[in-house]
Order: C-alpha cells, then structure tokens, then sequence
C-alpha cells in the first residue's frame, strides 16, 4: 500500500513526522509531500530520513539538465501510483484550494489529480477554523465524500483555547488503515495462517520441495489484515511480497513450521493452514554436499509431523481451516481431512486444472463444511477467493459454535 502524506504548513507540521512512522508500522509506505510553508517548520530532511525516500517539495524542480517532461509529469505519475492521500495538517489555505481547485503548487495540483479516497486533518487557530469561510470550504470537501479527522479542542499555539488542534497522529493513522483496508468484521480476532511450500533439505545445496508458490495463503492473510484481523502469517520458501500489516515468520522446513505453529497457536482463534507442507523429509540429510558418481544413490525419507492433525488434536474454541490440494475424488478426500484432522472447513482446489491452484493468480475452489454444507466458489482472482473463504468462516462462527 502507498500513501501520499501531504504536509501543510502549520505549527502542527511536525506531527506529521510521527504520523509517517505510524503509517510505516502498519506497512504503509508513505511519500512525503510538503508546502513551501510547511519546509518553514520542518525541514524535508526529516520526512526523508523517516521515509527513505526523497520528499517532493515543488511542482517545477530546479533539476537542470534533468528538468525534463517527466519532472512536469510528475503529479500525475504520484497520483497514479498512491491509493490514498492523507493530508496533515491541512491548513485553512490548503483547504480553501481543495475546495476551490487551485493548483499553483505540488500538492494542489496532485490533489486534482489524484483519484482515490482522501483523508484530510485539519489543524488551525480557533477563529479560523469557525470562520464562516472555512466552515463552508469544509462542508464542501465533507460533500465530497473524503474522510475529515475533526481537530481537537486544547491550547494552541497561539495561546487561544477551542477547537483547531490538529488530531493525534495515532487517530489520522488509524482512519488511514480504516480507508485502506475496509470492513473490520474480524477485529479483535487473532488469525494464524500458514503458507507457500517448505523445503526439506538434501544436503547444503539441494532440497525437496513442491509447486507452491504461497498466492492463496498470501491472498487470505492480505484481505484478513484489511478486516482488522491481527494476522501471523507463518510462511515457506515464497518469492511473492509480504502483505502489509502481518506479523510475518519464515520457515525452511515442515518441523520449523510445526514449531512456528506452536509458539504461536496460544493467541490465535482461528488457524488457517493453506501451507503446502511436504509429508517427507530426507531422514539421511548430509551435513556436505554429496558428491556424483556412478553409483545409485537411495534417499530415505522419514514422515514430517502433520501439523494440522497435530493442531486439531488440541483446537479447543479455535476455528481451524485446512486445505485439500487434489488431482481426483477432492470432494471425499476434503471431507475425510476434515474428519481425521478435525476442522471445520477443508477448501479443497484441484491442482491438475489449467489457469487454477499452484502458482496461478486465479483459484476456484470447493468448500466443505464441518456443518456438511458443500460451497463452490467459481474461478475468481486468489484475492476474491480469499474474501469468500473469509465470509464462510465468519458464518461458521455464527452459526454453530465450534466443537472442543
Ligand atoms: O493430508 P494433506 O497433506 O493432503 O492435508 C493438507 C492439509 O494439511 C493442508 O491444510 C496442509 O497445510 C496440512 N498439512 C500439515 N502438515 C503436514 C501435511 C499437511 O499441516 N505435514
């Protein structure tokens, strides 16, 4: 997720400084763009060293040789390329240009640009903010529909008292990840999913592993955060990014996952394992890399524990979701892993369909449910896969408590 945090320039300026760091705690990566008026509080180097990024300061850089097309395009090309514009603190001036669509500066003119939803802070002196001419400017942005984290009551800078203070930066961070991240059915739920394929080693140099590629479990961990889930993703070998907002923990092998697992099942309430675990790991690993020769060389393979029978055995209240990766009977062979691993929903997917499972970007899947409900879900990107496995566990929770 990327943010615009546009900075005006008010005393309040340098709360913005931490309300990109909270931003960036929640995954967020933010671009800092300031007013002239806002470098005469706070200087860009400040927002830069927090962001690590270079702070957009002008709408005409002086850039010499390089002042170029891209340089004049360059509004177009943030707004494009950021989901959400915050603005903290926005001052009266800067909110009487939003209303008015001026754009004689940087962030004005991305303001205009810029399609997505906005988060505006207003931050002023008590008159200000009550003059009849702000309260109407205010009301127009109210109308069109961006979100307004109302200032708060205190003592100003300038010695008066009333309303014009800007927010706390943990309450503009907070309606941004709102924004951000929509509905918030699963607040205050702890989700613990594992994901992607493990790798059992050889030797130093060679392991066994599988087709995996971690998407389906990525998807649900990503859309579980944007429901307000606290969400640790335990994860295999992957090369896709991490979702923003998980607490994320990498593991090798099946017998680090199983222990990840452990050490974390204490605060989770709902465990979804869509991790493709090997079943066998090489039970004589060498410790250097075998050398070739001619002869036959017999690996032997030892069962890895199965971490989801394992977590079954000892659910309690928790709601557990396990996976089914088939190439025929799925329908059965979910509902037997239901059985044996005592879940309350298997999501069995055929690996052998072209454009599904392993790797692609799209899934259709089959949902068993331990109330004996059978649900398809048509071929979707992994990411309304992952929405709809999330509104089945909901109902779950529901509908029939979950059996000890
Ligand atoms: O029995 P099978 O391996 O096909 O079951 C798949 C389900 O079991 C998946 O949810 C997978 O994450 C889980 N599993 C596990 N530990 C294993 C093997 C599979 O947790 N060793």
């Amino acid at each position: 997720m990327n943010v615009v945090l546009g900075v005006g320039g008010g005393i309040a300026a340098y709360k913005a400084a931490e309300l990109s760091r909270l931003l960036q705690d929640r995954g967020i990566t933010v671009q800092v763009v300031m007013t002239s008026a806002a470098q005469k509080f706070i200087t860009p180097l400040t927002f830069a060293a927090l962001t690590n990024r270079k702070v957009i300061t002008d709408l005409f850089t002086d850039r010499g040789e390089e002042e170029t097309l891209s340089s004049a395009v360059e509004h177009i090309r943030v707004a494009q390329d950021h989901q959400l514009l915050v603005i903290a603190p926005a001052t009266a001036d800067l909110i009487a240009k939003m209303a008015h669509g001026h754009a004689d500066d940087f962030l004005s003119t991305l303001y205009l640009a810029f399609t997505g939803p906005v988060v505006i802070a207003p931050a002023m002196n008590t008159n200000m903010w009550n003059h009849p001419a702000v309260v109407q400017n205010m009301r127009v942005l109210r109308e069109r529909g961006h979100r307004i984290v109302e200032p708060g009551e205190g003592l100003l800078a300038c010695g008066t008292t009333g309303p014009g203070r800007l927010a706390e930066p943990m309450a503009i961070a907070h309606e941004v990840s709102t924004v951000l991240f929509g509905v918030k059915d699963l607040e205050g739920e702890v989700v613990l999913i594992t994901a992607g394929p493990t790798e059992e080693p050889i030797d130093p140099v060679r392991y066994i592993t599988n087709r995996s590629s971690g998407k389906m479990g990525y998807a649900v961990a990503d859309a579980a955060v944007r429901r307000g889930a606290r969400v640790i993703l335990i994860s295999g070998p992957t090369s896709i990014p991490i979702p923003a907002g998980v607490e994320f923990i990498r593991v090798g092998t099946a017998r680090e996952m199983r222990d990840a697992v452990f050490s974390k099942l204490g605060a989770a309430n709902i465990v979804i394992k869509a991790a493709a675990v090997a079943d066998y790991h090489v039970s004589n690993a060498s410790d250097q890399k075998i050398k070739k020769t001619a002869a036959r060389l017999t690996l032997e393979l030892d069962p890895n524990p199965d971490i989801l029978a394992e977590v079954g055995a000892q659910k309690g209240d928790r709601i557990l979701i396990g996976f089914a990766a088939e190439t025929h009977n799925m329908v059965a062979e979910a509902k037997r892993k239901m059985q044996t691993k005592n879940c309350d929903m298997v999501v069995g997917n055929f690996v052998n369909t072209p454009g599904t499972g392993f790797a692609s970007d799209e899934n259709a899947v089959t949902l068993v449910l331990r109330t004996g409900e059978i649900v398809e879900i048509e071929k979707a990107s992994k990411q309304d896969v992952a929405g709809k496995i999330l509104d089945q566990i909901q109902k779950l929770r529901l509908v029939a408590p979950a059996k000890s």
